[in-house]
């Protein structure tokens, strides 16, 4: 596990012009804590005007789609989103595999399209409510990650992101030694999957990551970071959490 932390905001279908100077005051926040890689993705059509008014944090996008060019209506290619000034493409959000009906197979054929475009893929696993409650969690969720990544990706281009979609927008954290339990395993299997290489993917964990819970998260050893909803809409809430992955 590489030592920086990596924090990183979804805005989700949230945001405007105007909320940009949210993201001028979260850059700011980047700035002052160089010691912690910082990450935003906004919808799409703000990653241009988002990315031409910060310099510290890494812009990018909510999804990819598998494809170069091409009939795909409403889609947006790695390369455009590239183009746009986005530097990694978050893919496989459970709202995305459950709104859009994403395969695992779908993902890992987005996740081999940004390696080729030479862009961050920001990879998301994370088991449903009954998977955790007949403790089948560990399981289900590694057989996830190894089937999004069942194709050709560069793993110094990857980031898996846990995230157990009861956890998300609710306000429900995992227990800390569930997620360090689940950490461990994503670990293993990234080392399974890629060998050496494996050990320097980060695995950020997400779910109702806030102020008051980061600073516990992200003292875990395997946790390399967050990926956060809700609180990274506005700097209030984001700032303090780059702030604990600084103290971290
Ligand atoms: P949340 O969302 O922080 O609002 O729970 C996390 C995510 O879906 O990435």
């Amino acid at each position: 596990m590489t030592e920086r932390l990596l924090i990183a905001g979804n805005w989700k279908m949230n945001g405007s012009l105007a909320a940009l100077a949210e993201a001028e005051a979260i850059d700011q926040a980047a700035a002052r804590h160089a010691g912690v890689d910082v990450a935003l993705a906004p919808p799409a059509v703000l990653i241009a005007a988002m990315a031409a008014r910060v310099a510290h944090l890494a812009v990018g996008a909510q999804d990819c789609h598998a494809a170069a060019k091409g009939a795909h209506t409403g889609n947006h290619s790695a390369a455009m989103l590239s183009e746009a000034g986005a530097h990694f493409a978050i893919i496989g959000h459970s709202e995305r595999r459950a709104d859009q009906g994403e395969t695992s197979a779908d993902v890992a054929a987005k996740a081999a399209a940004l390696s080729t475009a030479g862009m961050q893929a920001i990879l998301c696993v994370g088991e449903p409510l009954e998977v955790r409650d007949a403790g089948g969690a560990l399981e289900w969720v590694t057989a996830q990650l190894e089937a999004s990544l069942a194709a050709v990706i560069d793993p110094q281009l990857l980031t898996i992101a846990y995230e157990p979609i009861w956890a998300i927008g609710t306000g429900r954290v995992a227990e800390l030694a569930d997620i360090s339990a689940m950490h461990d395993a994503l670990a293993e299997a990234l080392v399974i999957r890629f060998g050496d290489l494996g050990q320097d993917v980060r695995v950020l964990y997400g779910g109702s990551v806030n102020p008051g819970n980061a600073a516990d998260i992200l003292a875990l050893d395997a946790v390399g970071g967050a990926l956060v909803g809700g609180a990274s809409l506005t700097a209030a809430q984001f700032v303090p959490i780059i702030e604990a992955a600084a103290a971290a």
